[in-house]
């Protein structure tokens, strides 16, 4: 058996759980995290190095001697980490900058599913240039309206308007700059109506491609899906309504044609594809494309692969998936994350967690985490740590992760007590 030395880029939740389970192969040979956080240190060597820095990985690759680079973030595959080592012998899991596009611009995205007949809301794309014929586009929708920056605009580029007027204006602010040159190119969409789930996807780029364990994620920072988005506050795995029909509709109707459409594009995609979905009356369609896992549903869908990832990792990277397994663990998964108190606005930093720091009915994944120059550890973000929990059922995992975040404490501790609750009464 070969081992293989990695380094895994990026610093949230989603890389604790990347780094937990590529921590657990007796493929990984010597194993980095760049820059990782509080807790990622458990798994492997934390590096003082930016995922954007690709003259400083290179570096980083060559004098330790890295076979494989695994990116947790979006922004790296998007500035197009994976050409920038495509002639050397290093792999990297992860679409070129052209796949990465997918996520990079929504125009893009909107544009490919619409060659390859994959379900998704109608949409046109607008520019300055365009911005009356925009306005009159938003007249022939009915409300809400979905207006979308086309760049990535850290999860903030979408806005859904009740209002034709304040639609109008706000695609007017969007096209001059309200988000930047994300918001250059506007896509206008109709709303859809229905659940979200998370279906994540490993491809070879060959054709080839792993279906991942399904998740759904909670963004709102209130009980109930309300007030402000933030990265996630929890996620459940399996997805009840996600069930088998469900789900070969999804392989037959969104996977297939994206994973094909990509080979026939002669876009090279050795990575993760993340689709973002949404149950309209028992059809799925496409609400948006990610080119890397979610976070927090990494948190739920690394416990819930009983198969080796290294394994997964490199035969994608290498473009040759075979018949490398992806089995899924039976068991229900849920995260609940621990975040400060005034995220997603401004909240302190720098302040002690303290407690149980290994509950072993669950795993806490350290996601906003640090040590301050004594070693003690400290909050470093909003989002501070996951606690995931296996169970029999969706409760039974709650209530363990729920007794795990009990035992930590740190000041201005927030969590919402209703993760997975409108999927236990379906
Ligand atoms: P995105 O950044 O594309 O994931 O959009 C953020 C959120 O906006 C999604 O998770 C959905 O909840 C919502 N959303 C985006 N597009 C639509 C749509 N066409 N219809 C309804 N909701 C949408
Ligand atoms: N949980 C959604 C995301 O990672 O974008």
């Amino acid at each position: 058996m070969t081992k293989l030395n990695i380094l895994l880029l990026g610093s949230g939740g989603r890389e604790s759980a990347l780094a937990w389970k590529i921590s657990q192969s007796p493929r990984t040979g010597k194993f980095y995290i760049a820059p990782g956080n509080g807790g990622t240190e458990r798994y492997g060597v934390n590096v003082e190095l930016s995922p954007l820095d690709f003259d400083g990985i290179g570096r980083f690759v060559a004098d330790n001697s890295i076979d494989m680079i695994v990116v947790g973030n979006e922004d790296p595959l998007v500035a197009g980490i994976y050409d920038h080592f495509a002639d050397s012998p290093v792999l990297v899991v992860g679409p070129s900058k052209a796949g990465a596009a997918l996520e990079g611009s929504k125009d893009f995205a909107k544009h490919f599913m619409e060659r390859h007949a994959i379900p998704t809301a109608r949409y046109r794309s607008f520019t300055a240039a365009t911005l009356a014929d925009g306005k009159a586009f938003l007249e022939t929708l009915r409300p809400p309206y979905v207006l979308k920056a086309d760049g990535l605009a850290a999860g903030k580029g979408v806005l859904i308007i009740n209002d034709l007027d304040e639609a109008k204006a706000s695609l007017e602010e969007m096209l001059s700059g309200m988000f930047g040159a994300s918001s250059a190119t506007v896509v206008i969409e109709e709303f859809l109506s229905g659940i979200e789930c998370s279906v994540f996807v490993l491809t070879d780029g060959n054709g080839s491609y792993r279906i991942l364990p399904v998740a759904k994620d909670y963004k709102r920072i209130g009980e109930g899906d309300t007030g402000l988005n933030t990265g996630g506050m929890g996620a459940v795995s399996p997805v009840p309504f996600a069930d088998k029909e469900f789900m070969d509709k999804v392989e037959r109707r969104i996977i297939r044609p994206t994973v094909e459409g990509l080979k026939a594009e002669g876009i090279v995609y050795r990575g993760f594809i993340f689709l973002g979905l949404i149950n309209v009356g028992g059809e799925p369609m496409v609400i948006e494309y990610n080119v890397r896992m979610g976070d927090p549903e990494t948190e739920v869908v690394m416990p819930r692969l009983a198969s080796d990832l290294v394994d997964l990792l490199e035969a994608a990277a290498r473009g040759d998936l075979g018949d490398t397994p992806a089995d899924h663990d039976p068991r229900t998964a849920v995260t609940v994350m621990a975040v400060s108190g005034g995220y997603p606005g401004s909240y302190a930093k720098g302040l002690p967690v303290t407690g149980n720091l290994d509950p072993g009915q669950s795993i806490l994944f350290h996601a906003g985490t640090t040590r301050d120059a004594d070693g003690r550890l400290v909050t470093a973000g909003g989002r501070v740590i996951a606690a995931t929990s296996y169970g029999a059922g969706i409760a039974d995992a709650l209530a363990k992760s729920y007794a795990a975040l009990e035992d930590l404490a740190f000041a201005g501790k927030y969590l919402r007590r209703d993760i997975g609750r409108d999927l236990m009464n379906l």
